[in-house]
């Protein structure tokens, strides 16, 4: 018997315990891909000695318990090989692992090679909402959020990073450093984002050494700017996805939101380019004043490509406290018809199930999972919380390492010990299952920047959102 991992599955030793996972909370997923949601599960110390021997390649079952031999001295040969059969026997029949009598035969099926969706395939929408999967199992770092370039080619009206602010590349050493030391703290996943990342002189190099590393990569990116080059080096990680945002099929609707002319045909034409080399990928669509009566055209350019659109119809403010992009933010009536269309395009499910998620966090569970097991760094190395609050400086990876910021930063500590009790008029509030507000929201809302102020119009989406969903057949 032959074994090796899944495309989309990685294995973390933490000495005392042992991770596998799939990619499936950090990654993108095809609509196409039948494949099961496998999530994580722990093993035990020696279950993770076992684990480890499986890799990208395919090993054979007397290859690993050669190597275990040496391993678990005095453990006989064929109760060592029984032994090892039914422990990785439950992971290919979990679906983490391959298996097959001979080398050839350990194989895959990836998504690209299902050409057509399935007859029962049924569009599964993506929302992306931190609040959602807040109550893990353990906390650590599993995830790294780096802005490696803040620079930008477009100009997109709604954008939270203020256009001034726009000037910074991450130093190339510090991002190896990151990951390194991140990799060195059994990190599963890095986000390269921007501005747009696609910027960056070295972007070939940090996608090649996360690959050496065995992270699982999500690059965000406009995708204006792929070159064959930067394509090549993203196929060969199992572990990428990529998210590209596009507003409306339109490109005068498209344009005039990323104020670059002709930005909606060439990233129409990197997605499919990512697409065709078989990387899943996403769509992000914020809805704005500009694209609220053309963004379900995008959800159904999705569903004919298999491609996730994830749809956000509050943006929240720029770190700058201006508020200036929010001139672009729709009303509330206007949020009325993107949720109304939102409901009428399959998302009912999702929505009603992080609402009974959200209504189940009593007041002394953290506020959110803030800083549990994730953060991000800036382009100049600064470490904030979560994507948008770039100003909530809690250190600085130019003078302390990762490990450092992670396991000694005061302010860390500080926002983990925010409960949910911190939030008096939240805790019993009806509406808290449909509400989408954070304390970066509220920071970046309010002039002085206060996390725990709340702005009432996000109190009425909720409400709102909530008479919806409560009505919909
Ligand atoms: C900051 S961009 C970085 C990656 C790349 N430049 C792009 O636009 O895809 C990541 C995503 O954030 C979204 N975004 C930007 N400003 C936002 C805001 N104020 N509220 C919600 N989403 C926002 C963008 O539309 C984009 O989909
Ligand atoms: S949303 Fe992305 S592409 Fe648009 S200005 Fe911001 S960083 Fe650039
Ligand atoms: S609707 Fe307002 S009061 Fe209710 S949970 Fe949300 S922010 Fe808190």
């Amino acid at each position: 018997m032959y074994y090796k991992l899944r495309r989309d599955v990685l294995f973390r030793n933490y000495k005392e315990y042992g991770l596998i996972t799939d990619i499936s909370e950090y990654g993108y997923r095809m609509l196409n891909d039948t494949r099961p949601v496998l999530g994580e599960e722990f093993v035990s110390q020696s279950g993770a000695v076992m684990l480890s021997m499986i890799g990208r390649k395919p090993i054979s079952i007397n290859e690993i318990v050669n190597n275990l031999s040496k391993i678990f001295i005095g453990v006989d040969i064929q109760t060592l090989e029984d032994d090892t059969k039914e422990f990785l026997g439950y992971f290919c029949d979990k679906g983490y692992l391959c298996y097959g009598d001979k080398e050839e035969d350990c194989q895959e099926q990836l998504f690209k090679d299902l050409k057509e969706a399935p007859a029962d395939n049924t569009f599964v929408p993506i929302v992306d909402d931190c609040g959602k999967n807040i109550i893990k199992s353990k906390d650590f770092l599993r995830s790294i959020h780096v802005e490696i370039a803040n620079v930008c080619n477009e100009r997109c009206v709604h954008c939270y990073i203020p256009h001034k602010d726009k000037i910074n590349a991450i130093d190339s050493n510090l991002f190896y450093r990151i990951i390194e030391e991140g990799r060195d703290m059994n990190i599963i996943h890095v986000t390269l984002s921007g501005g747009e990342p696609l910027l960056h002189k070295d972007i070939i190099g940090f996608l090649k050494r996360c690959r050496e590393l065995d992270l699982s990569v999500n690059v965000l990116s406009n995708l204006t700017l792929l070159t064959d080059e930067i394509l090549e080096e993203m196929v060969k990680n199992p572990l990428l996805s990529v998210q590209t945002s596009i507003y409306s099929l339109n490109s005068l609707v498209h344009d005039q939101i990323t104020q670059l002319s002709g930005s909606l045909e060439k990233t129409l034409n990197g997605l499919k380019r990512v697409l065709d080399a078989g990387i899943p990928a996403q769509i992000s669509c914020p809805v704005l004043k500009q694209n609220k009566d053309d963004f379900s055209e995008v959800i159904e350019w999705g569903r004919k490509n298999s491609t996730s659109v994830a749809i956000e119809p509050v943006i929240f403010a720029s770190y700058d406290h201006t508020g200036e992009n929010l001139a672009n933010r729709l009303n509330l009536d206007e949020i009325g018809k993107a949720i109304d269309c939102q409901l009428n395009e399959g998302y009912v499910d999702i929505l009603k199930g992080i609402a009974r998620e959200k209504e189940s966090i009593k007041p002394d569970d953290p506020a959110c999972s803030i800083c549990r097991y994730s953060f991000c760094v800036s382009a100049i190395g600064t470490v904030y919380p979560c994507v948008g609050w770039t100003t909530n400086i809690v250190g600085d990876l130019n003078t302390e390492s990762l490990y450092e910021v992670w396991n000694n930063s005061k302010k860390i500590d500080e926002l983990r010990n925010i409960k949910k009790r911190d939030f008096p008029e939240c805790v019993d509030c009806k509406d808290r299952g449909y509400c989408n507000v954070c304390m970066m929201s509220n920071s970046n809302e309010n002039p002085d920047g206060d996390a725990f102020r709340i702005n009432k119009f996000h109190c009425k989406v909720a409400e709102l959102k909530h008479k919806k969903l409560s009505i919909y057949k």
